[in-house]
């Protein structure tokens, strides 16, 4: 196993020096770990194409391999915690990060960033959900026991047709929630619709003038991958007691509002951050994943795969915001 060659795609991002390519490596070259798992499957998440770009900040050391994801079976481990034959998992635990990520026909990861593949979920399954499903279902968990209710109004999901948008959508949808997709795409229109939206509004439309401090209200609920305007927006668009679940800046980092929903309309802005999340909750969350939350249109929000030689190529399209649903990346 030590002289075994694999291939990886790595990237190099340090300083003003950035790259990105397929490269054979050997197990030693990993970044250090108790578990060495034969990697089948992992995904491409926003955050993956910030870092493939060389766009974002995301590599915490100058070269690791890419993917935040990654699934697979073990092939050795000297932690208790995990045998040979375990298929296993990771997402949003620091690969592509501090360790060298899923985007390898090999990973070698510190036990506590793997979990056993749960019950009613395959490997392909934990991937094609992935950091932007768990990150879908924690929002809902957050906004649920924040007292969120299904009477208070629709949920608009903004950045509807990416990868945590379109699991919002279909999972609030099946749970009884009306859903409004916000969506810049007119293509994906009829897809919003059947993963369950009972309507869709323009991205365009929606914060293109800045919001009186207390609009309207008009949502339930909201879940923004989006910030900026849009969240501004929905901060002063939001009915009483409703929650916002704040995840994503898809358009941008800057938030421009005023506390006057905040105390005057209990609205309640919740930060969605799924690394460093207790770990009964994690728990929990992927049980809801395997159960109540598992999307009924979930071969429609992941239909395909690339391959690790297909890879390069696909990052592109994620930060011009053009890809719906999500991409599960098939690796042996
Ligand atoms: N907080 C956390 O723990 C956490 C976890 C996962 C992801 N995230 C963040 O959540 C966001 C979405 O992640 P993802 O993996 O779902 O990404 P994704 O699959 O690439 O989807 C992003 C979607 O945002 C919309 N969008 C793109 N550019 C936009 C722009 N300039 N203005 C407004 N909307 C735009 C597009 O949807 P439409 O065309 O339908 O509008 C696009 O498909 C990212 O910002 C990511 O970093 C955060």
């Amino acid at each position: 196993m030590t002289d075994t060659k694999f291939s990886a795609y790595r990237i190099h991002a340090h300083e003003d020096e950035f790259s990105a390519k397929l490269v054979t490596m050997q197990l030693d070259d990993l970044t250090a770990g108790d578990v060495v798992i034969e990697v089948a499957y992992s995904s491409i998440n926003y955050k993956d194409a910030l870092a493939a770009t060389g766009r974002g900040k995301i590599l915490r050391a100058p070269t690791l391999n890419g993917g935040i994801d990654m699934a697979g079976v073990v092939s050795q481990s000297s932690s208790p915690l995990f045998s040979q034959g375990d298929e296993v998992f990771s997402c949003a635990a620091g690969l592509s990060e501090f360790y060298d990520g899923g985007y390898a026909q090999i990973a070698r990861l510190p036990a506590n960033t793997l979990r056993k593949v749960p019950q009613g979920l395959s490997m392909r399954d934990t991937m094609a959900f992935g950091t932007a499903g768990i990150t879908a279902a924690i929002a809902i968990q957050r906004m649920e026991e924040n007292g969120q209710t299904k009477t208070n109004g629709p949920i608009v999901v903004t950045g509807a047709s990416g990868g945590v948008g379109s699991f919002a959508v279909n999972m609030l949808s099946q749970t009884g929630y009306e859903v409004v997709a916000s969506s810049g795409k007119e293509q994906t229109h009829e897809y919003l619709r059947q993963l369950g939206a009972s309507d869709i509004i323009d991205r365009y439309s929606v914060g293109d003038k800045p919001p009186r401090p207390l609009e309207k209200g008009i949502w339930g609920g909201a879940v923004d991958t989006v910030g900026g305007d849009t969240l501004s927006w929905l901060n002063s668009t939001t009915k009483p007691w409703g929650n916002i679940a704040c995840i994503g800046l898809a358009s941008s980092i800057k938030l421009n509002t005023t506390v006057m929903p905040l105390i005057l309309r209990g609205v309640s802005l919740l930060g969605i951050n799924c690394m460093e999340l207790p770990d009964s909750m994690l728990e929990h969350c992927w049980k809801r994943l395997a159960t109540d939350l598992k999307p009924s249109q979930f071969d429609l929000i992941a239909p395909g795969s690339v391959s690790l030689e297909q890879l390069p190529s696909a990052f592109d399209a994620y930060m011009a915001g053009e890809v719906s649903g999500r991409t599960v990346v098939t690796i042996n």
